[in-house]
């Protein structure tokens, strides 16, 4: 795992305005100090995101959320409460110091106190807020090892520090409660029934008008490889059809892998939605490194604690071009 003296050489990085990328028990992030905006700037420049996405400031307690929010109302207490630290960021109405790099310019900020020890010891040393997107370029799929975010920036991350694979594999639920009724803004790990039995009331769907959290458009969280998500009595067919026309097919089918086809480059996914999440990311970099022309994933139930799995891949399938099945 990670040692003291590599704890105290990502935190003199972070002093220096330094990026540090380190594990979170959702996905890795790239970390800078969230109180200087030059520093929050290098993530947007090595990700190549664009400055209107804000990002979240990852803390080592709810208590200090008091820090960068000018109030934190019953229902943050509640929530912060009950699910930190885990996989939860919550948007508030921002204090009057945190500077506009971070919040896309917006009125609000995301909090999130993350539960890996690694991240955990990170942001206790550090003593301040660490801002954060997932440790992926812009678009792209998340990382969810150490090894993944080496392979996506090369040399522009000096300091990645290793935690080993993320256990949950998919990024926090996020809840808006800057404004009136709380607004689920992106599925996680946590259900909504779960936050709702917490908070007392029920939770609003995001204002299809006005997107509050960019990070949430529809094109996201994408391989490079055109990917479909198909029902799957469906999938064997349409695998077999797209080889027959000369495409090579990698697909992603639940449980073990399906019986040899040539062509074919099957991955099996766990049938249990724990398993898929954790799973799911670093399967879907071995299919897109594959060199395919497309990627099938054999659709997952519907049921509610796959609701963030779904989210996930109808996005990075939004974020791909379907393929031209003839
Ligand atoms: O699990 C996670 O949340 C990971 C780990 C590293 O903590 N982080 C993560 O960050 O997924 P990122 O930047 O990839 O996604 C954060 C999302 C983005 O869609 C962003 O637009 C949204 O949160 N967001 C950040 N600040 C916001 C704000 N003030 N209002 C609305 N949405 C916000
Ligand atoms: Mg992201």
């Amino acid at each position: 795992m990670v040692g003291d003296s590599e704890l105290e050489q990502a935190v003199a990085i972070l002093r220096a305005g330094g990026l540090v990328a380190f594990p979170t028990e959702t996905v890795y992030g790239l970390g800078a100090d969230a109180s200087n905006a030059a520093a929050v700037r290098k993530i947007f420049e090595v990700k190549g995101r664009p400055p209107t996405h804000p990002v979240i400031v990852h803390l080592a307690d709810a208590v200090q959320a008091a820090n960068w929010a000018r109030e934190v109302p019953e229902g943050a207490r509640r929530l912060a409460g009950k699910f930190w630290p885990g996989p939860l960021t919550i948007i508030l109405k921002r204090a009057e110091s945190v500077s506009d790099v971070v919040t896309g310019g917006q009125d609000t900020i995301a909090l999130r106190v993350p539960a890996h020890p690694v991240a955990q010891q990170l942001l206790a040393r550090f003593g301040g807020g660490i801002a954060a997107p997932s440790a992926n370029r812009h678009g792209r799929v998340s990382a969810t090892t150490a090894d993944h975010v080496r392979r996506e920036f090369g040399a522009a991350v000096g300091c990645v520090l290793d935690g080993g694979e993320a256990r949950i594999g998919i990024e926090s639920a996020i809840v808006d409660l800057s404004g009136g009724a709380p607004v689920l803004l992106r599925p996680g790990w946590i259900t909504v029934a779960e936050i709702e039995r917490t908070l007392g009331v029920r939770l609003a769907a995001p204002d299809a008008g006005a997107p509050r959290a960019p990070g949430t458009l529809a094109a996201h969280y994408a391989p490079r490889t055109p990917l479909t998500v198909v029902e799957g009595d469906l999938l064997v067919e349409l695998a077999m059809t797209l080889v027959r026309q000369g495409r090579k097919v990698a697909a992603l089918a639940l449980g073990e892998a399906r019986p040899l086809l040539a062509g074919v480059t099957w991955a099996g996914a766990p049938r249990d939605a724990a398993g898929y999440a954790h799973a799911l990311y670093a399967s879907l970099r071995r299919l897109d490194d594959a060199g395919c022309d497309t990627i099938l994933v054999e659709r997952p139930p519907r049921a509610p604690e796959w609701a963030a799995i779904n989210d996930r891949l109808a996005r990075a399938a939004a974020g791909t071009s379907a393929p031209e099945a003839t």
